[in-house]
């Protein structure tokens, strides 16, 4: 028996699965919450390290509870993308890590920018744009707000990164998260000089050289192998960002497939052997975690938008799905830009949520919800529409993350999107997908042409339960709403700036 563990490390918490590579399936599963840091600042969102660490050590144990551990053979970690762990030179974590969702550093972005020639010019160095999600910005901010704590900066990481580093004792990056750094060419995939020259040159010696997916991060230091009861061979894969690793657990390896994550954020990625550069920056040109490329559009407004309407009116998960169905299509003229802590995709930092179409019908819950829901749905549909411009085409939209989960809301992403849908049968795609990139890497040391595809085979597999089809009425008339939604946003940028000034 060859057993892998699978960790992903998330937003709100740590979950973990053990993979059996004869069956092909998961057998255990483990998890633990962890938390964002209170009383910070709007638009400041941030977490302490060591949590994740504690809640990663928590879900293993109750993982590997009733599996046989000697049988382990490797580890992924799949992570939150974009996060800023900033270590001293003894490895410890100097502050709290800023977060993928952090919109504190607009300021910064437009710095870097400025700096470097204008927008056009950052994606002709990177392929991205320099928005406050990526981890470059939030270095600039540790030099300009905490100069004390930038002078003792010696590693930059990522948050997979940090967890690897525990587990390895290793200072390593891969290229699939290391492309939301926007500190990297990921069409080269070298770091670029003209980026790390507008923050410090000084961070040049803060990062590590980068190293391709398919290697291995190192094999389990001492200390870890007791604690988890594993043997001392077990390696670590490279691992990678959340949505890289969600790519390997819903089968996105080749073209053709295209996946959409309704979680905390909001993504739609889909497999590319070549970079996608996208001249508006809307679409992000990430790189993979198995060697090819990951276009993919965030949005950072999903089931925290739909959780803050469900708590807001009491309502249980089976009662939010009957909201849902019983507000008409399109709630009755109410439509929501559902962007509560700033949106990334379209770049608004300082947005928020707003309705029009209030009046006596459409005050109420049921069509409050339905509009909520709508508008996220909306939001995802701007990225997808946006990859197709590219040329990236998909028949079915495989789907994950909770939102998913809800066959009212499932109904409603078929209509938006125009096409069929599916959830998968292991729902945990990103801890998955870390799984199969350790069996993967395992197995190249004896037969290094393995491909991912023929590991992925067979051990991911389409709930086709849960598929939907578009209803080809409700896909006309999204089509009319989404292009009032694509206006209404426009025009809302000025308007958000002015309002950001009123709240402050
Ligand atoms: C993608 C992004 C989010 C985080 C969520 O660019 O920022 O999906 O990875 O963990």
């Amino acid at each position: 028996m060859s057993l892998f563990i699978g960790i992903d490390s998330g937003t709100q918490s740590v979950k973990a699965v053990v993979y059996d590579a004869e069956t092909k399936r998961v057998i255990a599963d483990g998890g633990s919450p962890h938390h964002l840091i209170s009383g910070l600042p709007s638009g400041h969102m941030e977490q302490d390290p060591q949590q994740w660490l504690d809640a990663m050590d928590q879900a293993i144990h109750e993982a590997l509870s009733s599996v046989d551990r000697s049988a382990v053979r490797g580890i992924g970690v799949s992570g939150q993308q974009h996060g800023f762990v900033p270590l001293d030179k003894s490895d410890q974590i100097i502050r709290p890590a800023k977060l993928w969702c952090d919109t504190s550093t607009v300021e910064e972005c437009e710095i870097i920018t400025d700096t470097l020639g204008g927008e056009d010019s950052v994606i002709s160095m990177l392929g991205n744009r320099m928005l406050p999600g990526f981890t470059a910005p939030k270095i600039l901010w540790l030099k300009k707000h905490e100069p004390e704590n930038f002078d003792r900066l010696s590693k930059v990481l990522l948050p997979h990164d940090y967890l690897n580093l525990y587990l390895t004792g290793e200072w390593f990056m891969e290229f699939g998260d290391a492309s939301g750094t926007a500190l990297m060419d990921v069409r080269t995939r070298v770091w670029s000089d003209e980026v790390i020259g507008a923050i410090d040159g000084r961070i040049r010696e803060c990062l590590p050289g980068l190293s391709s997916s398919s290697e291995a991060c190192g094999v389990v230091r001492k200390g870890i192998s007791e604690k988890y009861g594993i043997p001392a061979s077990v390696v670590v894969s490279a691992g990678g960002g959340d949505n890289m690793m969600g790519a390997i657990g819903t089968g996105n390896v080749s073209h053709g497939i295209a996946t959409a994550s309704f979680g905390t954020s909001g993504t739609i990625y889909a497999f590319n052997d070549e970079p996608v550069i996208d001249p508006k920056g809307e679409i992000a040109a990430f790189c993979d975690s198995t060697g090819g490329f990951l276009p993919l559009m965030c949005t950072m407004n999903v089931t925290t938008v739909s959780e803050g309407f469900r708590k807001l009116f009491e309502k249980d998960h089976h009662e939010l799905a009957s909201a849902i169905e019983r507000a008409p299509i399109g709630a009755g003229g109410l439509v929501m830009l559902p962007y509560l802590e700033g949106e990334r995709t379209p770049s608004i930092p300082s947005g928020s949520g707003l309705m029009i179409g209030l009046n006596g019908k459409t005050l109420q819950s049921d069509y409050m919800i339905r509009a909520a829901v709508e508008g996220v749905t909306m939001g995802m549909n701007f990225g997808l529409n946006r990859l197709r411009e590219l040329g990236v085409t998909a028949d079915e939209v495989r789907l994950t993350g909770g939102g998913s989960r809800n066959q009212a809301w499932r109904q409603i992403i078929a209509d938006i999107f125009g096409t069929s849908v599916v959830c998968m049968r292991e729902d945990e795609g990103a801890a998955l997908g870390a799984a199969l990139q350790a069996a993967w890497c395992v197995s190249r040391q004896s037969d290094p042409q393995l491909s991912i595809s023929s590991i992925v085979e067979g051990a991911v597999e389409l709930n086709e339960s849960s598929r939907v089809e578009p209803e080809p009425s409700a896909v006309e008339f999204y089509q009319e709403l989404q292009a009032f939604h694509n206006i209404l946003s426009k025009s809302m940028e000025p308007l958000y700036e002015v309002h950001s000034r009123l709240k402050s």
